[in-house]
């Protein structure tokens, strides 16, 4: 039976939250989500309506990742993609970008043997030509560390852009092409998803975004094409094991079609 905890989160019922004993709700494993994505989203409005510096918001969200991601191993979740950092972040303000891929950078070398005791197989992806050196290695460290852990694998995706993906991937088949080493008559959607960043990765089955913002904002694209959309008010830093957990049950809930009748 499925616990009575608030559906959506926006339909959240009035009264006391969950408390933070309650455990997570028993949803049946049919009615899991395989993978969930978020948008993480309202971290400078969490700072500025706490008359705070913007890159406070970056860190109280970084807090926010790691109950989400605890959150996450309590419900038995498979895959979580978290949006950390898009292509068109680069256009903010440079102290501000500095300040974001310093705490990512942080955020794995001091959580990094938390999420490999807890099982979680750290993966990320997105360009890497931007990056530094050090947020580079410090990453793929983390990766290789993390390889064999099979509790859930959670994505970082940073310097990431769905167009990005999908013309790189057009890019490639066509350079595959003109090589003759592919009949253009032979792409379809498998080949096609066989050249995205990570061809591994099962779709998208249920996209958060926070913040009250209703947008895709171009994370994951092709990968959400039949994913079931959550959007909640909560700004990012405010966002939790148990909104997780809201945002589940509400997906269990609904009736998945796929465009079939
Ligand atoms: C999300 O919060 C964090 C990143 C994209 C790195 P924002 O920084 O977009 O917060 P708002 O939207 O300005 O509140
Ligand atoms: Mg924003």
């Amino acid at each position: 039976m499925i616990p009575s905890v608030p559906t959506v989160p926006e339909e959240r019922a009035p009264g006391p939250r969950p408390g933070p004993d309650a455990g997570p709700p028993r949803i049946p494993g049919g009615r899991l989500p395989g993978h969930v994505a978020v948008v993480l989203d309202g971290n400078g409005r969490w700072a500025s309506g706490r008359g705070l510096p913007r890159t406070e918001g970056h860190r109280a969200g970084a807090k926010a990742v790691l109950d989400t991601v605890e959150g996450a191993l309590q419900l038995g979740l498979r895959h979580l993609s978290l949006f950390a950092f898009s292509t068109e972040n680069w256009r903010r303000d440079p102290a501000e970008v500095g300040e974001v891929l310093r705490l990512i950078n942080g955020f794995a070398t001091d959580h990094g043997d938390w999420l490999h005791g807890r099982g979680v197989r750290v993966t990320w992806s997105g360009g890497r030509g931007r990056m530094g050196a050090r947020l580079l290695g410090d990453l793929d460290e983390l990766q290789t560390r993390t390889a064999a852990n099979t509790a859930l694998e959670m994505t970082v995706w940073l310097d990431y852009g769905a167009r990005d993906e999908l013309w790189r991937a057009a890019r490639e088949l066509a350079r595959q092409s003109a090589e003759g080493r592919l009949d253009p008559a032979d792409i379809d959607a498998p080949t096609f998803a066989r050249q995205l960043y990570r061809p591994d990765l099962p779709d998208v089955d249920l996209f958060i975004r926070t913040s009250g913002e209703q947008r895709l904002s171009n994370f994951l694209l092709w990968q959400s094409a039949y994913a079931e959309l959550l959007f909640t008010e909560t700004l990012w830093p405010d966002f939790g094991r148990h909104d997780l957990w809201a945002a589940a049950v509400a997906y269990s809930r609904r009736e998945r079609r796929f465009g079939g009748h």
